[in-house]
């Protein structure tokens, strides 16, 4: 399996009349194919703005954005097209990412004529496969957004996503939105559109048991930066960031199995800070139960404990007797 997309120390900074929000400073992670790599964090750490850097939606500050080892991260207006759309994004809301003014029907050729992708007198055909795929029926075609449930709304712009026959899907918090039971059908969907269509998906969310299931690798993100990334089950069996063990701590398990691999449970401490005021050394160190003292001044490098497991935290970092490797997330 071949590397499909490389972010490598991707920042994206806003001037704002508060001061510069570091909104992403310096994330880089890979994405093998067919992989699901779920990007997790608070709200407000910069996963939609990793998103919309790597869709297009926004330059980057600085860094870069491999596609298949193509630099992309300079045609950020003309991605898609740069692309073939090839890269995809369904996003939290689909309210307001469906077009209210066009029909069902029209959402969904849009990017077929865009990309050209069949025949003109094909397309007709095809947008209703991908009514098909996820399962409405046809007469949803002559419908308008406002006529449908969140869920339907949701599974038209997965067509809509699908109807490129993109290669990487960016899911912004694709089920957020919705209750539980739809959830469910929409995160099953998804992963038999993964099997079927052979598709990587970045999976971006704040719900951590839900990457359980779902994700290959699982990367933690905290203002801006990534604190943890390994493989989902080392993930869940063996967490070391404490910023880590405490959103760990806190998802409700169902069986006594699971609460044993629970870390022991670690109080959440304070609020996220502001991205415009990035506490100084590691960001993290203000809610952190083992702060140290070299904390407060040095911001630490994120540092490969062993095989695909990463972290960033000074109780892992060379000096500390802590029994690891440095490198970079490759
Ligand atoms: N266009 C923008 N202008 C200014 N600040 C922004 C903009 N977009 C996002 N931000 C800020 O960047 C930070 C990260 O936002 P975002 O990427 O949306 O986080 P998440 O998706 O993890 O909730 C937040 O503090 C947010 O307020
Ligand atoms: S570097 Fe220090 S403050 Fe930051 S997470 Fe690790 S122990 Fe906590
Ligand atoms: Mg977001």
């Amino acid at each position: 399996m071949g590397k499909i997309l490389e972010i490598i120390d991707l920042k994206k900074y806003f001037k704002t009349n508060q001061g510069t929000v570091l909104a992403v400073d310096g994330v880089s992670f890979h994405l093998e194919e067919g992989e699901t790599l779920g990007l997790v964090g608070e709200s407000g750490s910069g996963k939609s703005t990793v998103a919309y850097m790597i869709a297009g939606i926004y330059s980057p500050t600085s860094g870069k954005i491999l596609f298949f080892g193509r630099d992309i991260s300079m045609v950020a207006n003309k991605r898609s097209l740069t692309t073939k759309g090839e890269i995809q994004i369904v996003f939290q809301d689909p309210g307001t990412s469906l077009n209210p003014r066009r029909t069902i029907g029209q959402i969904l050729l849009l990017p077929l004529s865009v990309h050209k992708i069949g025949k003109a007198n094909e397309r007709r055909e095809l947008a209703e496969e991908l009514l098909q795929m996820v399962q409405l029926p046809k007469d949803y075609f002559e419908k308008v957004p406002s006529m449908l449930g969140g869920g339907e709304k949701q599974m038209v712009a997965i067509a809509r996503a699908l109807a490129t026959r993109p290669k990487l899907v960016i899911l912004d918090e694709p089920t957020s939105a919705l209750d539980v039971i739809i959830q469910a059908k929409i995160i099953k969907m998804l992963m038999n559109f993964q099997r079927e269509l052979g598709l990587s998906y970045l999976f971006i969310t704040h719900d951590l048991s839900l990457m359980r299931n779902v994700a290959t690798r699982v990367a933690i993100m905290y203002l801006g930066k990534i604190c943890e990334l390994a493989p989902t089950k080392e993930f869940f069996e063996k967490p070391l960031h404490p910023y880590t063990r405490m959103l760990l701590s806190s998802i409700p398990v169902v069986s006594e199995e699971e609460e044993a691999l629970k870390p022991k449970k670690i109080e959440s401490r304070g609020e996220i800070p502001s991205p415009v005021n990035v506490p100084p050394g590691c960001s993290f160190h203000l809610r952190c139960p083992e702060v140290m003292e070299i904390c407060k001044k040095v911001d630490p490098q994120i540092l490969k404990f062993s095989g695909k497991h990463f972290v960033r935290c000074h109780l892992f970092s060379k000096n500390s007797g802590h029994n690891n490797t440095s490198g970079n997330e490759e």
